[in-house]
């Protein structure tokens, strides 16, 4: 009975080690015939069950088998071993390397870096705030107040009664007032929220570069001459541009400013919708109630504030169509920049 094992063992053995073909089938294989509960193990204790004549003899045998299945097992391993060794060896060294890309801005962050370069070159120094922001901050201090139509103007996500995700950048204009005396003269860049529809021209999350001016005597005219001086800047020195009345409740007067539409050079299509004007920002000069807000002398003080899309900005300086592109990843998009 047990010799019959040890011979079908012995067949087995020698079909399937001649199928071994790497580290993974050598240890399949090893655990198979060599652990302690494997195949060779357990032929050990069937001796126990034999004739006792008989058991001397097949104990020797059983020792004989275990040596040449280790030793078979042993050759084996040492050519999957150097097999190994040697198809580290058969590498072409000659073969061109994978090229690795070397990452690059994004081009919403070269968009900002090219803004802030712009306007600290004109004085200006950059200044942030949270995204989380206080109704208050967001709203109220920006003179809209509770009920206010205005407020319709952008929708909001809510966090509570009393928090919003800041819905524009305006809310660090209150922040920075608060915090220092005049002159205060900073742009104040960030992610804004509204709670819109996605499509090609909005997005639920975008940025925005706040700028204000405060100081004795800041004019209107001050506030068009240094936009002007960012959009020819940003844009190019033949750049065409108007500024059209409009209306925010925390600046009086307040502005818009066009541009001319980079698709039809100002004959009228589809993107500008027929005007042949693009608006670029908003403007005005500060609501004397906002200064009140954050006490500063509303008789001794004047100011401008201007708020820009970040992601609308770059679209009209590339002919970007789609807003969705800038927050998809997609290399093909990233890497033209
Ligand atoms: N906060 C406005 C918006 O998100 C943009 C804006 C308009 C900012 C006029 C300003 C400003 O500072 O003076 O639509």
């Amino acid at each position: 009975m047990l010799q019959e094992k040890i011979e079908q063992i012995k067949k087995n053995f020698s079909i399937e080690i001649s199928k071994i073909e790497n580290d993974k089938q050598l240890e399949e294989f090893r655990v198979k015939y060599f652990s302690k509960n494997g195949l060779v193990s357990s032929l050990f204790s069937l001796l126990k069950d034999a004739p006792t004549k008989e058991k001397p003899q097949l104990g020797k045998a059983l020792n004989t088998l275990r040596i040449d299945l280790q030793n078979q097992f042993n050759n084996v391993k040492e050519q999957i071993t150097k097999g190994n060794a040697n198809k580290i060896i058969d590498i072409d060294l000659t073969l061109p390397g994978i090229e690795r890309s070397i990452g690059s801005k994004h081009i919403l962050t070269q968009t900002l870096d090219d803004i802030k370069s712009i306007f600290k070159g004109m004085g200006f120094s950059v200044s942030e705030g949270p995204e989380l922001e206080s109704d208050y901050n967001n709203f109220e201090a920006l003179n809209f107040p509770p009920d206010h139509p205005a407020r319709d103007m952008q929708d909001t996500f809510f966090i509570s009664d009393d928090f919003v995700l800041r819905t524009h950048t305006s809310p660090v204009q209150i922040r920075l007032m608060k915090s220092q005396k005049p002159p205060v003269r900073a742009i104040m860049p960030g992610r804004v929220y509204r709670n819109e529809a996605v499509s090609s021209r909005s997005y639920c999350m975008f940025h925005q570069v706040e700028g204000l001016y405060v100081d004795t005597d800041v004019t209107f005219a001050e506030l068009k001459g240094t936009l002007a001086s960012f959009a020819k800047q940003f844009y190019g020195n033949d750049l065409k541009f108007r500024f059209r009345p409009s209306y925010f409740p925390f600046t009086e007067p307040s502005a818009e400013m066009d541009i001319t539409c980079f698709i039809c050079k100002g004959e009228g299509c589809k993107i500008c919708k027929q005007t042949g004007w693009l608006e670029i920002l908003g403007c005005g000069m500060v609501d004397p109630n906002v200064f009140d807000n954050v006490d500063y002398d509303n008789e001794k003080y004047t100011g401008y504030a201007f708020g820009m899309g970040i992601e609308r900005i770059a679209m009209l300086k590339y002919g970007i169509t789609d807003i969705r592109v800038f927050f998809e990843n997609d290399y093909r998009f990233l890497k033209q920049f």
